[in-house]
C-alpha cells in the first residue's frame, strides 16, 4: 500500500508531460484577510504581476496598508532593495469586481473565508467568470479540494496551495493535486511556488493535507488541557517550547492562527469524520466555540487566550 501511495505522489509531482506547464506570469488573489494579503505581497515582491480582490473596498485598503507597511520595514531592514520594492508596488493593481479581475490572470489564488458551502458557491461562479486553462487553486486550511474543483466545472485547472502563518516568512506551501489535477497545472503552480522562494510539497487531498493533520488536532490538544485545567496556557506554550523545540506554543499558536480559524477546521472535520477518534475534543470545542462568540479571536482582533498588539503577545 505505502508503495502504491508513494508511486502516485512521485508521479503527480514530478513526471514531465509532452505538453509544456504553462508559465504563470498574473496572478488574482481573492479574499484579502492575512492569508490573502500575503500571498498579494510574497507575489509581487516575487516580480509577478498581481490583482488583489475582495468584495468590501474597506479590506482590501486594510490590506494594502498592511502590504505597504511589511514593504516598508523590509526595505528599512535591507531585506529588500529600493527598486524591488517599488516594483512589487506597481505590480499591485486591486479590485472588488471578480469577473473583471479574473479575465487575464493566469492563476486565481482563493483566501475567502473558511466555510465550505461559501466556498462552493464561490467556485461554481468562478468556474463560469474564467476560461479553461486558467488555474483556480485553494488556501483552505482543510476543505477537500475535490469538491470545489468538481463545483468550479472544470477540475483539471483546479487544485490547492495552502500557505502557512505568516505567509511571508513560512518556507513552506503544500501543493494539493485531486485525482482529476491535469499534470500542467502541477507544473505550472509548482514553477510559480519556487519562483516566489517558497518550497513546494506535493501532497493528495486528504483531510487536513500534511501539516494541519497534524498541527490542528496538536493545537486543539492543547485547548482542551486549558478547558480541564491540566495545566495554565503559558507553561503549556513553555513546555513545548523547550520539551519539543516548537518556535511557540500551542496555545499561542491557536491565538497566532486565529482560534475561529482552529475551530471552523475541527467542526469541518466532526462533521465530515462523526467517529474519527483523532477529530473529538469536545471541552476544547466548547472553549473555542465561547471565545469566538466573545470576539476573542487572538491576534487579529488582540486578544484571545492572551493579549496581542500587531504580531507580538503583550
Ligand atoms: N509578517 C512578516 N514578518 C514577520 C511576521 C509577520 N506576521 N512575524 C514575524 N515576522 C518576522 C520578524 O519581523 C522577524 O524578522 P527579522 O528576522 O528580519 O527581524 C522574523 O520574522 C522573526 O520574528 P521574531 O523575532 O519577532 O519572532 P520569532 O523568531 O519567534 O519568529 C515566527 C516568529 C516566524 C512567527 C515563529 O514564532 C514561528 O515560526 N512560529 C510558528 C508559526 C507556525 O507554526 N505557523 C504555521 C501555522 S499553521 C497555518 O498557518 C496553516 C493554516 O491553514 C491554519
Amino acid at each position: 500500500m505505502f508503495a502504491k501511495v508513494l508511486q502516485r505522489t512521485v508521479r503527480r509531482s514530478f513526471s514531465s508531460t509532452s505538453n509544456a506547464a504553462k508559465e504563470i506570469k498574473k496572478i488574482g488573489v481573492v479574499g484579502m484577510g492575512s492569508m490573502g494579503h500575503g500571498i498579494v505581497q510574497l507575489s509581487a515582491q516575487s516580480g509577478f504581476e498581481v490583482v488583489a480582490v475582495d468584495l468590501d473596498q474597506n479590506v482590501i485598503d486594510h490590506a494594502m496598508s498592511s502590504i505597504n507597511g511589511s514593504l516598508d520595514k523590509l526595505q528599512a531592514k535591507g531585506k529588500l532593495s529600493e527598486e524591488v520594492v517599488a516594483a512589487a508596488r506597481a505590480n499591485i493593481t486591486t479590485s472588488t469586481d471578480l469577473g473583471a479581475a479574473a479575465e487575464d490572470c493566469d492563476l486565481i489564488i482563493e483566501a475567502i473565508v473558511e466555510n465550505l458551502p461559501i466556498k462552493l458557491a464561490f467556485y461554481k461562479d468562478l468556474g463560469g467568470l474564467t476560461k479553461a486553462g486558467q488555474i483556480l487553486a485553494s488556501n483552505t486550511s482543510s476543505y477537500p479540494i475535490t469538491e470545489m474543483a468538481n463545483a468550479s466545472g472544470r477540475p483539471e485547472d483546479v487544485c490547492g496551495l495552502h500557505y502557512f502563518n505568516p505567509v511571508q516568512i513560512m518556507k513552506l506551501v503544500e501543493v494539493v493535486s485531486t485525482e482529476h489535477t491535469s499534470q500542467q497545472t502541477v507544473d505550472a503552480v509548482t514553477a510559480y511556488v519556487e519562483k516566489t522562494g517558497k518550497v513546494g510539497v506535493p501532497c493528495g487531498d486528504s483531510p487536513g493535507f500534511i501539516v494541519n493533520r497534524l498541527l490542528v488536532p496538536y493545537i486543539v490538544q492543547g485547548v482542551a488541557m486549558v478547558a480541564r485545567g491540566d495545566a495554565k496556557p503559558d507553561d503549556i506554550d513553555l513546555a513545548m517550547r523547550l520539551g519539543a523545540g516548537y518556535p511557540m506554543g500551542p496555545i499561542t499558536l491557536s491565538d497566532y492562527v486565529g482560534n475561529d480559524i482552529n475551530l471552523a477546521v475541527m467542526k469541518g472535520w466532526v462533521e465530515r469524520f462523526p467517529n474519527d477518534p483523532a477529530f473529538q475534543a469536545p471541552e476544547a470545542m466548547e472553549l473555542l466555540e465561547e471565545m469566538v462568540a466573545a470576539g476573542k479571536l487572538g491576534r487579529k482582533t488582540g486578544e484571545g487566550f492572551f493579549k496581542w498588539e500587531g504580531n507580538k503577545r503583550v
